[in-house]
């Protein structure tokens, strides 16, 4: 960073900007990062100067040549940004205006910075929202080929971390598949309100120039403008929005690894991950820890925290633009970098996933998995659900002080239990028995899951 010459504004003040002040307002130490965008925003603001009369041809073709080698010396580094110029766009400014003199000057026509940085932010985030979508698609298949892998694959389905009934490890992963999808929903709808132009609200009551507000818009592949000028330039609630459906995200991927953290812990020794994605201890030479699940986990927390920023960065503000607002690009930041990261992990660790369908399958016939397949059972035979409930609970208690599970009872044993119990309960004592009797939609049948998998590629691919 570099210190230049005076503010554009200095001829109003007496005395200089104390350093302290200087470096607490500036913002070019983050919002450089919108430079490309900035760029794209004035050319688009340029070419429709142009087109109502307001810029001459030379000037826009100064311009354009300006912002040209601009944006070569900041994608190869070579831009010299000064915290003097306190923010993206006055650095771009000062530098185009160095480059090609009055034209450079004339450019901030019928314009503020108050509608210039509404009009970046959501350039980026439109391009960055982009992005994520894809991510998420990519994480979806990396989901589905693990659960296609597994569509009959048994495990304990779990409610309050007890077993509870026989599912396939297929369908259990199809679960996130769901929260994905209605995650993608989330962003591409929030990419409807992202993608308003806000540019033409000028610093707050729109511009005396005689500017086409639907020509910029279309230029920059906006859907259409922002309807009021005191809305355009403050409100940050499509930023909002994204980090809401980025926490979102984010907590779908938390309670994956959270499960992730569990099925690797040998107790329940469900599955075994890359070593890649693990570290070991310094001390503790027997230690496999799943550093980057965990990590997934902590850095929810940090998104969450985001959304409340900014929340809490826009429930005081009165109309129409404020300082305030320069506050909102760290924590959109970080929350696109950290989602972004997060779904590229996430996607490639999924993929290093080794199930082990033995130890899942001894954790069915532990728990009793099976219990409420032989209370339906017994319901189907005609007793009442609540006495086939008790019935089972009571078959469920001799069948763990023998040691057993229900399938290793004899017949006679169940049969002390109800006498309505005869041979064919076998079948539904198995978790195959049980697995494949969940034949509905949405169920956790194979033959369910299956068609599970083919309805949410059509719709990945759709
Ligand atoms: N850096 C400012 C921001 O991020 C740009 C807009 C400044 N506008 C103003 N009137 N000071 O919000």
């Amino acid at each position: 960073m570099q210190d230049a010459s005076p503010k554009a504004w200095s001829g109003r003040f007496s005395e200089p900007v104390a350093e302290l002040v200087k470096r607490y307002t500036a913002s070019v130490f983050f919002d450089k990062r919108l430079a490309e965008f900035d760029i794209q925003g004035s050319l688009a603001h340029a070419q429709m100067l142009n087109k109502v009369g307001v810029l001459s041809d030379a000037d826009l073709a100064a311009i354009t040549d300006g912002m040209g080698k601009i944006l070569a010396d900041i994608r190869s580094e070579n831009f010299v940004w000064s915290v003097d110029l306190e923010d993206v766009h006055m650095n771009i400014e000062k530098r185009l205006t160095d480059l090609i003199g009055d034209a450079g000057k004339r450019l901030h026509t019928g314009r503020s910075r108050n509608d210039q940085v509404a009009t970046d932010i959501r350039l980026w985030l439109r391009h960055e929202i982009d992005i994520l979508i894809e991510l998420a698609r990519d994480l979806q298949e990396a989901l589905l080929d693990l659960a296609e892998a597994n569509v009959d694959t048994v495990m304990p389905g779990f409610t309050h971390l007890q077993v509870a009934q026989p599912i396939t490890f297929g369908h259990h992963i199809l679960a996130y598949v769901e929260m994905l999808s209605r995650d993608v929903e989330r962003l591409v709808d929030t990419r409807k309100r992202v993608n308003r132009l806000p540019l033409g609200a000028a610093a707050l009551a729109g511009t005396s120039y005689p500017i086409d507000r639907e020509y910029v818009a279309r230029q920059l592949s906006f859907d259409e403008v922002c309807f009021n000028s005191l809305d355009a330039v403050s409100d940050r609630d499509f930023a909002i929005e994204f980090t809401a459906a980025a926490a979102l995200i984010m907590t779908h991927l938390s309670r994956l690894s959270e499960e992730l953290v569990l099925w690797m812990n040998p107790r329940f020794g469900f599955i075994d991950m890359s070593d890649g994605y693990c570290t070991g201890s310094s001390i503790m030479p027997q230690k496999k820890n799943p550093d980057v699940p965990e990590l997934v986990r902590g850095k929810t927390g940090r998104v969450n925290g985001h959304l409340v920023a900014l929340l809490t960065l826009m429930k005081g503000q009165p109309l129409a633009y404020n300082k305030d607002n320069q506050e909102d690009k760290e924590p959109l930041f970080d929350t696109v970098d950290t989602l972004t990261a997060t779904l590229r992990i996430v996607a490639d660790m999924m993929r290093g996933v080794v199930v082990k369908p033995e130890a899942m399958r001894r954790a069915v016939k532990q728990g009793y998995a099976t219990a409420t397949d032989l209370a339906d059972y017994l319901v189907k035979k005609g007793l009442p659900f609540r006495d086939a409930h008790e019935a089972v609970a009571l078959a469920v208690r001799y069948a763990s002080e023998q040691r057993k599970d229900l399938e290793e009872l004899s017949m006679v044993e169940l049969g002390t239990f109800s006498p309505l119990i005869g041979m064919d309960v076998f079948t539904v004592l198995t978790p195959e028995g049980a697995l494949a009797s969940r034949d509905h939609i949405g169920g956790t049948a194979p033959r369910q899951v299956k068609m599970a998998i083919i309805r949410a590629r059509a719709r990945l691919e759709g």
